[in-house]
């Protein structure tokens, strides 16, 4: 199908700029494309489009709609999105959990496009990085159980977690001490020189970012039964997030046979060769598309445990989306949903 118009809403944040360098990079077929965003940024340009103030008429003849805005922004524009025609693919964590909408990795759950929602969710950038490999060792072995801590980036917070690292290294590279207080208002304490254990809002003593973690793993993989007890921490790196897993299944998983699945595992590259210092890491991960899987071993409890590392505005996010826009497009589902 060519010709689609595409309208990418919050594209001037850190997600929508790569959604927009990605529909161009991977030549998606789009007859036009819309950047819009708040009016604050209205009028200025982005990728070489002038960005235009969210409001009903953006969506007017617009095929699929990117949102990569915050959740309450997603909460009351991507009904009106849809109610214009539109097919949205939404960033945040909004509608993830909505029971008919189906929350997707095209590697992962390919089949839940199969749908008359005419939202799709993408899932969260940690568990996104887990997910891609836990896939095929899920469908080996039965997971059972998923313990993990996250190392998360600062851009995960958006263009102000980017903003408040660079403003406190450069003081920290000026001064030769340790950052005077937080340098921005995206962490309540500095994040140069620090990790900060505390991602997103608490709930009870979890934060928002770990309770999503299970939810979005459990619809995922269509597996209620799995349990995942996780700590997410912010750590003073640009971009990807790393994740230290430790899964427990119900039938044998040998580190061998694990290497060998996720070998063969689509979005999955495996760097493990720990003894010459190859393992994967947020810059080795930045700008790159696979999930990075290494350090694949079985620990002291039995457990199969690897770390995992994915660029978070890539797979966990801008790529993802528009990996869906292209699935979307050629499963034909923009049109089954809109009979
Ligand atoms: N960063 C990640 O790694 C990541 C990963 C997965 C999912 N997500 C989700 O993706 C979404 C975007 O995240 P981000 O990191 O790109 O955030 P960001 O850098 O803060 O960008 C937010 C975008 O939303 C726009 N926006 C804010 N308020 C708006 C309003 N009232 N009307 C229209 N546009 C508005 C902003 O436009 P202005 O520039 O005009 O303010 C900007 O384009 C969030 O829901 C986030 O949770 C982020």
């Amino acid at each position: 199908m060519a010709g689609l118009q595409v309208a990418v809403v919050g594209a001037t944040g850190a997600v929508g700029r790569e959604v927009l360098r990605l529909l161009t990079e991977r030549r998606f077929p789009a007859m036009a494309v819309r950047a819009v965003a708040s009016p604050r940024s209205a009028g200025q340009r982005v990728d070489g489009l002038p960005v235009e103030a969210l409001a009903p008429h953006v969506f007017d003849a617009v095929d699929i709609a990117i949102f990569d805005t915050p959740d309450e922004v997603a909460l009351e524009w991507v009904p009106v999105a849809t109610e214009r025609g539109a097919l949205v693919i939404d960033n945040s964590a909004a509608f993830r959990m909505a029971e008919q909408v189906p929350l997707l990795i095209p590697e992962v759950n390919r089949h839940a496009l199969y749908t008359r929602s005419r939202i799709i969710a993408n899932p969260n950038c940690t568990i996104a990085t887990i997910t891609v490999p836990l896939g095929p060792l899920h469908r080996e072995a039965g997971l059972r159980r998923v313990i993990a801590c996250s190392y998360q980036s600062v851009s995960g917070a958006g263009q102000r977690g980017i903003e408040q690292l660079w403003a406190e290294t450069r003081e920290v590279a000026a001064s030769g001490g340790a950052p005077s207080g937080a340098g921005g208002g995206a962490f309540r304490q500095p994040i140069a020189m620090n990790v900060i254990p505390a991602v997103g809002s608490f709930r009870g003593g979890h934060t928002s970012e770990e309770v999503k973690m299970g939810a979005e793993l459990r619809k995922m993989l269509e597996a209620p039964q799995v349990l995942v007890g996780v700590t997410c921490v912010r750590v003073p790196t640009l971009r990807a997030h790393g994740v230290a897993v430790h899964a427990e299944f119900d039938r044998p998983l040998s580190p061998a046979v694990a290497r060998d699945l996720l070998r063969r595992a689509a979005g999955v590259e495996v760097v493990d060769e720990p003894e010459r210092g190859l393992y994967p890491t947020p810059l080795g991960a930045m700008g790159r598309h696979p999930c990075y899987v290494g350090r694949i071993r079985t620990d002291e409890a039995g457990l199969l445990a690897f770390f995992a590392v994915a660029d978070n505005l890539l797979k966990g996010a801008a790529l993802n989306a528009v990996q869906i826009a292209e699935a979307v497009v050629e499963d034909g589902v923009l049109i089954a949903s809109r009979a």
